[in-house]
């Protein structure tokens, strides 16, 4: 068995943890909102005002921080008139699926979900293919208190007071799907339409500019260039987790060879030099760190569950999913000087979803329980740690075989730590530098990797109690199994 060190100095702060790096993403695409999240008040499953009373209490037991909606792809062919009112018109989701869409779930659905889930709303305005007039007067409607026609029409539909909207995103994928931009030119855009996009409620309300695809530093150089942090406070970035590199061929969430899983680890891996590399190119231009980096989609894409419709990207999860959100957060927790956001895609249905539901049924998958796990790093500080851990080595890539993270609380220190190896354990000697360990408690989750929750056997995957360690003069010695994620709530 090999051995890891990791140290850490719980008096040097390296950052804040925002909770909303645990946020998430919630699109009109497949069942995410409708038959999922959102049900209509006349359904037989259990809802308040629409919306599933059983999934408000599973995303409220994981805190859920922040929501961003409507898309994705389909926020830039949004028209938020066409959700409001008492005669909302059927529109074509032509992006996904091009199935109809009655706009039942609309503003007011949204701002009262977040207001069931506690938490801040983040909305994607559409520059693609709306107007800057169309946008700012959104923000008028959704955030004005004196009586213009938009305001009162607001109060018509049943909200008397302003909602406060904490986050815009101006534009989605504006270099693909948003239009096929080149960066020079979205920026501009970008700064005509912030111009206009005014919070009549929460001044403070921080506008995000549509950051890179992956690794396409030169957009992110661009927009550094073009942009400053008056006009903006973030840039969103995307990265996908494709188990095979090819979008043809994602390959499958629950059927994968061994080899599979650790190109998708090597994949997930690549976060830690996206961060690293784009964060980087920010701090020439914005040295202060006012230009916020918010990971805005994130997680695992596989070819669609067979037999379900191909544009709703429904897809399983299993333990390696569970492995791939460790490996993001413990790296989101590491970079949260520069990264305060981060929303995985999706909620609920799509992609590497924390829920899945089949009628009235509902499951939470691993995924949901690492976001559990990791509940105490909301509003933590980040320390300063060493590790020494060894790699695994798969086609010619290194993989880190422990991803981790350290941090402070209340004079509680919780550490995260993923082991990537599917067959070997891994004894790791934990050391605080300056401080005392008096005891610890831990939780693990682990599983054989194929493992998944179904509906019918929904704890295959979850949250058990960890006695692997044990303390000893101020260290822990810990055996971390293979394939496992496990947490350690420390006392100092
Ligand atoms: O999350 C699914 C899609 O992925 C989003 O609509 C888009 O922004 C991204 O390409």
């Amino acid at each position: 068995m090999k051995t890891a060190y990791l140290k850490y100095d719980s008096q040097r702060i390296v950052s804040h943890i925002s909770p909303e790096i645990y946020g998430h993403f919630s699109e009109h695409l497949g069942r995410c909102i409708y038959g999922g999240i959102f049900v209509g008040k006349e359904s037989q499953i259990t809802n308040t005002d629409g919306i599933r009373n059983d999934v408000i209490q599973a995303l409220k037991e994981i805190k859920i921080p922040v929501l961003r909606w409507p898309g994705g792809c389909f926020a830039e062919e949004y028209h938020w008139r066409d959700g409001i009112g008492k005669n909302r018109r059927i529109t074509l989701n032509s992006h996904w699926g091009k199935v109809p869409d009655d706009n039942s779930f609309g503003t007011h659905e949204f701002f009262r979900l977040c207001e069931l889930l506690g938490c801040k709303a983040y909305l994607a305005g559409n520059l693609g293919s709306g107007t800057v007039q169309e946008l700012s007067e959104w923000l008028e409607y959704i955030t004005g208190d004196v009586d213009t026609s938009n305001v009162l029409e607001r109060r018509q539909n049943g909200r008397e007071k302003p909602w406060k909207l904490d986050y815009l995103g101006i534009g989605n994928e504006n270099w693909g799907e948003g239009g096929a931009m080149r960066p020079e030119y979205y920026s501009d855009l970008y700064r005509q339409y912030q111009a206009f996009a005014r919070n009549y409620s929460n001044p403070d309300m921080i506008k995000v500019a549509c950051g890179a695809n992956a690794d396409d530093y030169q957009w992110t150089e661009t927009l550094m260039q073009r942009l400053n942090s008056q006009q903006t406070r973030a840039l969103s970035l995307h990265y996908y987790t494709i188990p095979t590199g090819d979008w043809f061929h994602k390959g499958n969430a629950v059927n994968f060879s061994e080899s599979e899983y650790y190109s998708t680890m090597q994949k997930a891996c690549r976060i830690e030099e996206l961060l690293t590399r784009h964060s980087q190119i920010m701090d020439n231009y914005d040295p202060d760190r006012k230009i916020k980096l918010f990971v805005d989609e994130w997680g695992c894409w596989y070819d669609v569950e067979n037999g379900t419709n191909p544009e709703f990207l429904y897809q399983q999860n299993t333990m390696r999913d569970a492995l791939v959100a460790a490996v993001h957060l413990n790296a989101f927790n590491q970079h949260s000087e520069r990264v305060t956001m981060a929303n995985l895609a999706q909620t609920m249905n799509v992609l590497q979803a924390v829920l899945l539901s089949d009628g009235e049924k509902l499951i939470k998958t691993p995924t949901w329980y690492v976001f559990r796990m990791f509940v105490p790093y909301h509003n933590a500080e980040l320390v300063k740690t060493s590790l020494a851990s060894s790699y695994i080595y798969h086609d010619n890539a290194e993989i880190p075989q422990i991803s981790c993270s350290v941090s402070k609380k209340d004079d509680k220190i919780f550490i995260t730590i993923a082991n990537l190896s599917l067959s070997e354990s891994c004894r790791m000697l934990i050391e605080p530098e300056n401080n005392t360990i008096r005891s610890a408690d831990g939780q693990i989750i682990t599983a054989k990797i194929h493992s998944f929750n179904q509906f019918d056997q929904k704890e295959s995957v979850k949250i058990s109690e960890y006695d692997g360690f044990f303390v000893n003069h101020d260290k822990i010695s810990a055996e971390i199994p293979p394939c496992s994620v496990i947490s350690l709530s420390v006392n100092a």
